[in-house]
């Protein structure tokens, strides 16, 4: 297949199109950040790219603590106002009817209407150009309680979440998989064939069990500093 060479350039994709909430339940503020993403699994990082000349920089710098609130599909157009227009000179809740609650452990609030809201506390700021990177600790994490299953599981495929790929706003779309099951084994049940010498080999063939045996994943959970509403929750995976 051709390929045609670009310039360099921040061409990641899809991105997730955050609101982020800083300040506090008196003073806040609200603005787009898709330059973001996660850094570490243990202890739970992540950072937001963020230029200074934006009215939120320096909220930031001063309560050193944000909100990544996750946006559904149906909150498209106020993603976009309160990532085009400034703070500085209106209050972008008000005027997107958004809603401010307080938030578990940090100051900004959490938007209601974002299903899925991380809350981090920043431990490193590094100019990179034409942003600095916030880097944080994710503190506490909480989700709209439709969204998580009597086991704990939070359900994406049912938050509709918002993506964002080179200026353009998609939806998420259909669930087509989901992490290691590429290396699944067809189920016993499906498959039930004599445990002959020559089922076993030709098991063993089986493009399914050549790849490297799946490491023995002990089930996560957000610590209980990170408990939602009293819940746990399964940490997401990498
Ligand atoms: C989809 C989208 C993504 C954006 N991503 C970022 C970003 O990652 N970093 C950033 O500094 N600004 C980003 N912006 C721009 C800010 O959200 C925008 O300048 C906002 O008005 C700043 O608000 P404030 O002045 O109230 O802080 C983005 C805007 C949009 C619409």
């Amino acid at each position: 297949m051709k390929r045609k060479n670009l310039s360099p350039g921040a061409l990641t994709a899809p991105l997730p199109p955050c609101m982020v909430t800083v300040g506090d339940m008196e003073k806040n503020n609200i603005l787009t950040v898709a330059w973001t993403g996660i850094l570490a699994t243990v202890p739970p990082k992540t950072y937001i790219s963020v230029r200074p000349s934006r009215h939120s920089h320096g909220m930031l710098g001063v309560g050193q603590e944000f909100v990544i609130n996750l946006p559904p599909a149906s909150l498209v157009k106020e993603v976009d106002f309160v990532g085009i227009y400034t703070g500085a000179k209106m209050d972008k809740f008000e005027r997107c009817s958004l809603t401010r609650v307080k938030s578990q452990k940090v100051s900004p609030p959490t938007v209601a209407e974002c299903p899925i809201a991380l809350e981090c506390r920043v431990t490193e700021v590094i100019s990179m150009g034409s942003h600095d990177v916030f880097m944080a600790d994710i503190v506490s994490v909480s989700c709209h309680d439709e969204l998580i299953d009597s086991e704990g599981k939070i359900h994406f495929e049912n938050a509709d979440l918002l993506a964002y790929a080179h200026g353009e706003y998609y939806t998420l779309g259909e669930r087509i998989g989901r992490f290691g099951f590429s290396t699944d084994k067809p189920r016993r049940q499906e498959n039930k064939k004599p445990k002959t010498d020559e089922n076993l080999k030709a098991e063993s063939k089986s493009p399914f069990y050549e790849s490297a045996p799946r490491a023995k994943q002990k089930k996560k959970t957000v610590s209980d500093k990170g408990k939602p509403h009293g819940k746990r929750i399964k940490a997401g995976k990498e």
